[in-house]
């Protein structure tokens, strides 16, 4: 295993502690968290189910042998396990380079608590280096695009690509995200938006960050 996947496993691992049994368990989508889905094969908590961001981690928790469950029939959750892409001081995220932004947010928006996963190299001052991901209707993704222009970003459309959901997703460059929280309210705005992948209003409750010289966890 690499250094980056060991510290994938390591920040895993650290996150299966929030694990709580009895209970329903949201898991979100990427490279961090099949990690964790892992982890969850080998110890087997006493889980009642999972609620999946994707169909890939629907996929990867059917194949350990998990029930997956849906939102709708779970309800609220107790504890949500996900990655990010980029994660600033205040726990703001950016997330969907996967594309799942949109199911990872509404099962963010009903987690008691969110944990999020990142290795140190996606620890920011100020997010957006990391282009930020729009998923968006397609008969609106032109409209959408010149809008997001006009806040002074440059939007790329992600090529042969559609999110679980059926639509397109627009990347985009340049933006100024020292007020993620308002940027956030502003796209959101945008008719033909579907989820920005900012996660600024709903921040991560616990980061788990893993690096070379261990694991530590920061608390909102
Ligand atoms: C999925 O759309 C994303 O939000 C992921 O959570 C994010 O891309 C993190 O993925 P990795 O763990 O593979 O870096």
């Amino acid at each position: 295993m690499s250094n980056n996947e060991q510290q994938k496993r390591a920040a895993a691992e650290a996150a299966y502690e929030y694990v709580v049994e009895g209970e329903y368990l949201g898991v979100g989508t990427g490279s961090t968290v099949n990690h964790f889905i892992d982890v969850l094969a080998e110890r087997r908590p006493a889980i009642k189910g999972c609620v999946s961001s994707s169909e890939a981690t629907t996929a990867r928790l059917k194949r350990a042998g998990f029930d997956v469950e849906t939102l709708n029939f779970a309800g609220d959750l107790s504890v949500y396990v996900d990655g990010a892409d980029e994660v600033s001081p205040q726990l703001a995220l950016i997330k969907g380079g996967g594309g799942a932004m949109t199911r990872e947010k509404i099962i963010a928006q009903v987690s008691d608590t969110f944990v999020c996963m990142v290795d140190t190299s996606k620890q920011v001052d100020v997010l957006g280096a990391f282009p930020l991901p729009i998923e968006v209707i397609e008969m609106g993704r032109s409209a959408v695009a010149r809008a997001l222009v006009k806040m002074g970003g440059l939007p790329e459309l992600r090529e042969d690509f559609r999110s679980d959901n059926g639509h397109p997703i627009i990347d985009v460059y340049n933006l100024d995200l020292t007020d993620p929280k308002a940027v956030e309210a502003r796209i959101n705005a945008i008719p033909g938006v579907v989820t920005v992948g900012l996660f600024a209003q709903r921040p991560a409750d616990v980061l788990i960050v893993a690096g070379a010289d261990g694991v530590t966890t920061k608390k909102r």
